[in-house]
């Protein structure tokens, strides 16, 4: 079976088991030529040179299996070796009117693929990892967009009020009308269920519930801007006085997307989407995190009307099998926010996020301690204004509690960009952000990836919203946390932007995927295309031509806290493993991954293997699965051992 087409930059095969270690079955398989450009052919030769890969690794670009391309918007690396890639109805209105959604399990060791069945659309939902391995996803896209051009009738949120505690539950069924004062009239989109009205003593509390309507006429006639009462036929026995209708703002603006209550687990065993509990709030664009006890918070999104999320945010707990509004968690973040879990399970806000909601609130970064939902502001991040769009990373290793967070936009399609990169160390007496050196270029969209050496890769990205006017960063940076230095890796070939993320594989390599730009043309004319390209970039720690150190045995499962042994030799002469890291990987998309962390363990040689003593603190290392690398002395790691930490 060949079911890659690979295209190796001209790769000089120094060491035939080398290569083969390095990229396991991809580069081995049959190659077929994508395109080469003549006018690139110079910094080609560049690039295929042996020392150059040494200083700055490859890149080589690769297609999917023809019936596994997808429009990658969210990919996890599971513990089986195999990736999890969704696009849902990944940004393509017709896939989505046709109920067209789509996951591929793909395995990059073997190359083979399989569809997997999607039940709802999970573009732009949310997703992080539960103790046993298996991935939480929920969220994702009930309604697409209506640009303002295309919103023929005015539309918005009506608030059906009920005053009587006697009339049981009432169904509206789609299609119900509304007259306003004015005598408009509007028709809801969807059936709801009115409760009745909830009697306490001699009170009564008016129950209310919202549906979207739609005007019935085109035209700015039944644009309504303030509070107004509306008439509706209700279901037989209701009275006009206790059953009707209110609506602020109905109109022919943008309609936003709309988001689910969808929320499935991925069992990795059955390769299939198990239904859990739906989320108590539908949500577009909202970050999962994982918390104490292997509990995972939703945060964030827009919801079944396409309104940011004032600050409700809720709690998945494994053991219910379902989520629980977290009313004491109350606090406002933009859509997709960058959180990351510290060391005594507070989280970390970057700063980082993926647009929506207003440019004054919820943008600054600072520590957001869940057992008294206090937020702790931290200062000193440089074009705080261009937060939108950054990525940010906890670095190598955990222990240091070190986040970077690098490039990123105005709000919104603003044309500005940055080539800011900023590093916090939350371990300090008054944390406070300091400058780290910059990217080759400002740009929004950057992946960020940490490799077992400690270094985390920066790459890709566009300086233009969506990659405007071909804006495209094709550049990479390897940002070393012990030196505080950057340097130059070699360059991507497939241009990266919205909708892209990036991956360490367990193999060492980086898998970068997606790119969403809105125009295919530097005049932004034509409509863009999706880039179903996957490029894998083999860092330079794979390029010298040394051995890498094997593991040869490794215990499954390990507890928090203690020592473990592995049997592990340096193959390289001379050599000695001397770094240990358990690297938990990555469910990554919109730039937005809280599960990607690397712990260090601490090496003792024994005999022929070597003692491992693992950190204590579950937030250092939340239970679940991660890749044990092993490096020697002269930086190469092995390949990784799944490890599942208890
Ligand atoms: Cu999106």
């Amino acid at each position: 079976m060949i079911p890659l087409r690979v295209v190796p930059r001209r790769r000089r095969l120094r060491n035939g088991a080398l290569v083969l270690a390095a990229v396991g079955t991809l580069a081995a398989l049959d190659a077929k030529p994508i395109a080469a450009s003549a006018s690139a052919s110079a910094s080609a030769f560049l690039e295929s040179r042996a020392d150059y890969q040494a200083q700055r690794g490859s890149w080589q670009t690769v297609e999917l299996p023809e019936q596994a391309q997808l429009n990658a918007i969210h990919a996890v690396q599971l513990y089986n070796g195999k990736l999890l890639l969704v696009a849902g109805s990944g940004n393509d209105t017709t896939a989505f009117e046709a109920g067209t959604f789509t996951t591929v399990l793909w395995d990059p060791a073997t190359g083979t693929s399989t569809n997997v069945d999607t039940p709802e659309d999970l573009f732009c939902g949310g997703h992080a990892f539960l103790p046993d391995g298996n991935v939480l996803i929920a969220g994702g896209t009930r309604k697409y967009e209506v640009l303002a051009d295309q919103v023929t009738h005015a539309a918005g949120v009506m608030t059906v009020k009920n005053e009587d505690p006697d009339s049981g539950a009432l169904v509206l069924p789609e299609k119900t009308r509304f007259r306003g004062p004015d005598g408009a009239q509007y028709v809801a989109t969807e059936e709801v269920v009115v409760p009745p009205a909830h009697k306490m003593g001699s009170m009564v509390h008016t129950s209310s519930v919202e549906l979207w309507v739609e005007a019935v006429d085109e035209g700015p006639g039944p644009v309504v801007t303030e509070g107004a009462q509306f008439s509706l036929e209700g279901p037989a026995g209701t009275r006009p006085q206790d059953l009707y209708g209110v609506a602020s703002s109905l109109t022919l603006e943008k309609q936003e997307y709309q988001g689910l209550t969808a929320s499935y687990i991925f069992d990795v065993q059955a390769e299939k989407y198990v239904p859990t509990g739906d989320l108590t709030r539908a949500r577009w664009y909202p970050t999962l995190v994982s918390t104490k006890g292997g509990n995972v918070l939703a945060v964030s999104g827009l919801d079944q009307f396409g309104v940011v999320s004032p600050g409700n945010n809720e709690l998945f707990e494994p053991s219910l099998n379902g989520w629980n509004d977290r009313p004491e968690l109350f606090r406002y973040f933009p859509t997709y926010p960058g959180l990351h879990r510290t060391a005594d399970n507070a989280l970390f806000y970057s700063g980082s996020n993926a647009g929506y909601g207003p440019a004054e609130e919820g943008r600054a970064p600072g520590v957001w301690d869940l057992t008294d939902n206090s937020f702790t502001k931290v200062p000193g991040l440089r074009d705080g204004d261009q937060t939108e769009t950054s990525t940010s990373v906890l670095l190598a290793p955990a222990q240091d509690q070190k986040v970077l967070l690098a490039g990123g936009g105005g709000v919104g399609d603003s044309p500005r960009s940055t080539d800011r990169v900023d590093v916090v160390d939350l371990d300090a007496p008054s944390p406070a952000w300091s400058p780290a050196p910059p990217l080759q270029e400002p740009s929004r969209y950057v992946s960020s990836v940490l490799l077992p050496d400690d270094s985390a890769l920066l790459t890709g990205g566009s300086s233009g919203y969506r990659a405007y006017g071909n804006s495209y960063s094709k550049v990479a940076s390897l940002y070393d946390p012990a030196t505080g230095t950057m340097t130059e890796a070699a360059p991507p070939h497939v241009g990266r932007t919205y909708h892209s993320e990036a991956l360490l594989l367990p193999d060492g390599r980086v898998l970068t995927m997606g790119g969403d730009p809105s125009f295919a043309d530097a005049d932004d004319e034509v409509p863009g295309t999706f880039e179903q390209r996957l490029e894998i970039y083999t860092p330079p720690y794979l390029e010298r031509g040394l051995g890498r150190p094997v593991i040869t045995d490794a215990p499954a499962q390990v507890q928090r806290g203690t020592t473990f042994r592995v049997s592990a030799a340096a193959t390289e002469d001379g050599a000695t493993i001397t770094k240990a890291r358990l690297v938990r990987p990555s469910a990554v998309t919109h730039q937005t991954d809280s599960e990607q962390r690397s712990v260090a363990l601490s090496i003792t040689p024994h005999g022929e293997g070597l003692d491992l003593s693992l950190d204590a603190r579950e937030g250092i290392t939340p239970s679940g699965w991660y890749m044990l690398f092993l490096s020697d002395d002269r930086g190469t790691p092995s390949q990784a051992r799944w490890v599942q930490v208890l």
